[in-house]
């Protein structure tokens, strides 16, 4: 996907002002960028018209940014993360689009969050546990397409790691509407679409 030099800035000025900036380009690693890339593919031909998003386990707002710059109509994203050094990050990643109140940044355990967005995303499964996933998931709108992502990557900070797609779907109780993997060097992406069960 084209990446454009008023977002590159605002990219480079959000790490730059970072009080971690090595911290912060862990957001950047290929991997990342790639299962970032694929969601914003797969989930294309989903959406017909312009969308809210929400964001949980939000980050450093890449993926917001890459949503914004990429061929799925976007209206607002709102990108949530527990982790509080995140929202002054995020802000700073999608200034442009901060500016003229299309983005905003929540530091907020997901599980306190009611989402209605258009679209509900949550691509880090992997560092929340069965428990907290069951509650966070009930407070999703069963209206709402629901994108989640997880990977079989065993490091301590993944608490529910999937062993592959079919172990995933057992995990995420939805309907599925679309699912998938990509290998990635280390670890394999998996990813589900769909919608919460009523
Ligand atoms: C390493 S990052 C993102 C990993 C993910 N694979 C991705 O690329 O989006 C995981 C994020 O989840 C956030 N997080 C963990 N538990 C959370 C919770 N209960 N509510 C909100 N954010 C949470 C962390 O603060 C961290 O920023």
């Amino acid at each position: 996907m084209q990446i454009d030099t008023d977002h590159l800035h605002y990219w480079m000025q959000a790490i730059r002002q970072s009080p971690d900036p090595i911290r912060t380009l862990d957001a950047f690693w290929s991997g990342q960028l790639k299962s970032k890339e694929w969601l914003i593919s797969s989930l294309r031909p989903h959406v017909k018209n312009f969308v809210t998003i929400d964001i949980h386990g939000g980050w450093v707002g890449v993926l917001a940014s890459m949503l914004f710059q990429s061929v799925i109509p976007v209206k607002t994203i709102r990108s949530i993360d527990l982790d509080p050094t995140c929202e002054p990050i995020a802000t700073m990643m999608n200034k442009k689009e901060e500016m003229v109140n299309r983005f905003s940044a929540v530091t907020s355990d997901m599980c306190d969050i009611t989402s209605d967005a258009d679209i509900v995303i949550n691509t880090s499964c992997e560092h929340i546990s069965q428990e907290q996933y069951n509650l966070w998931l009930s407070k999703v709108s069963s209206t709402s397409l629901v994108v989640l992502q997880s990977n079989n990557y065993n490091i301590p900070e993944h608490i529910r790691i999937a062993d592959n797609l079919e172990h995933f779907k057992t995990q995420c109780d939805i309907k599925v509407l679309w699912a998938g993997e990509l290998a990635l060097p280390l670890y394999t992406r998996y990813m589900i679409i769909g919608q919460r069960s009523v």
